[in-house]
């Protein structure tokens, strides 16, 4: 049988997790999907309108099919954790079994295994803040939402990742190098998820064979991205300055990600893996 890939972090069709979607489906995977609750009945509905249907052709010419789509909210691990406000918020009401450990528990009772898990979802309250001016609240509350979730995903679906299987994060060089604009405690996230990759890849790998790696990507307006507000200055100095002088297409890093996921990346674990035109290997601007 093919491949089963669950991808957290898709909720409109402009962003990574969406790419990733359609190449790891091009290559012939089932696609799961997990999306913030917050997202979901816009996503679902605009799914059955037929808006995405443009960008769902797959090369072939075929259809991109997710074949399930579930509520997830990646910061909350259990129903014990999930405070008062947010049970009754109306957004969360209308849906069930959101909670990481409910969401794995449900692929598994639907589809029994994975054999592909993606990480596609970041959230930073105070992503338009330098670090200077974060709130100790601000930065815990992007990394939990950016970083632990990840441990969290993976700690959850590792029982029902099949041997041999792949999981892959999405993180950016203001991880290690300085990006003024990308605050919040944001670039200390990817820190942390970086360094993870590497910890989760031996832990995974020992335990059940499984590789861990993350993509280092280029600037893409996406939803995420807009909502930094310098997401256009970044392209611009990409364009500008990378060794590739072309866009960044979210396909391209959907490719990469298809192919850490698949056995021609059999050796590839605990690696940052570059998608970005070649920006990061830049010393200074041109
Ligand atoms: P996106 O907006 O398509 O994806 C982010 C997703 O995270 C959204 O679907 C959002 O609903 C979801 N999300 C937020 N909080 C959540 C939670 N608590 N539980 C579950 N889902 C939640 O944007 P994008 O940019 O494609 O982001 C995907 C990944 O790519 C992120 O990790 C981001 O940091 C990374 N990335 C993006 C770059 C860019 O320029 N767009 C560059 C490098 C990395």
């Amino acid at each position: 049988r093919g491949k089963r890939a669950f991808i957290a972090g898709v909720a409109d069709d402009n962003g990574y997790g969406w790419a990733i979607a359609k190449s790891l489906a091009a290559a012939g995977a089932e696609i799961l999907v997990g999306t913030w609750v917050p997202a979901l009945n816009i996503f679902e509905t605009s799914l059955r309108r037929g808006k995405f249907d443009e960008s769902r052709v797959l090369p072939d010419g075929s259809m991109l099919e997710i074949t399930k789509i579930y509520p997830l909210d990646a910061v909350f691990d259990n129903p014990e954790d999930v405070p008062e406000e947010i049970k009754a918020n109306k957004r969360y009401a209308g849906s069930s079994k959101w909670t990481v450990q409910e969401v794995a528990e449900s692929v598994k009772q639907d589809f029994g295994s994975i054999d592909i898990l993606v990480h596609s979802l970041a959230n930073g309250p105070e992503v338009t803040k330098p670090l200077l001016e974060t709130s100790r609240k601000g930065y815990l509350a992007a990394i939990s939402a950016s970083s632990y979730s990840y441990v969290s995903l993976l700690k959850h679906f590792i029982p029902i990742l099949n041997p041999g299987g792949s999981s892959i994060s999405l993180t950016y060089i203001a991880s290690e190098k300085i990006i003024p604009g990308y605050g919040g405690g944001m670039s200390s996230a990817k820190a942390a998820l970086e360094s993870d990759t590497r910890v989760l890849a031996f832990e995974a790998g020992r335990k059940r064979r499984i590789r861990v790696n993350t993509i280092s990507a280029g600037p893409l307006r996406s939803r995420a991205a807009k909502a930094i507000g310098f997401i256009d200055m970044m392209m611009d100095y990409s364009s500008a300055n990378a060794p590739l002088q072309k866009e960044l297409s979210a396909d391209e890093v959907g490719n990469a990600a298809t192919f850490l996921a698949s056995p021609l990346a059999s050796a590839i674990t605990g690696a940052v893996i570059y998608v970005d035109n070649g920006l990061n290997a830049m010393g200074v601007g041109v």
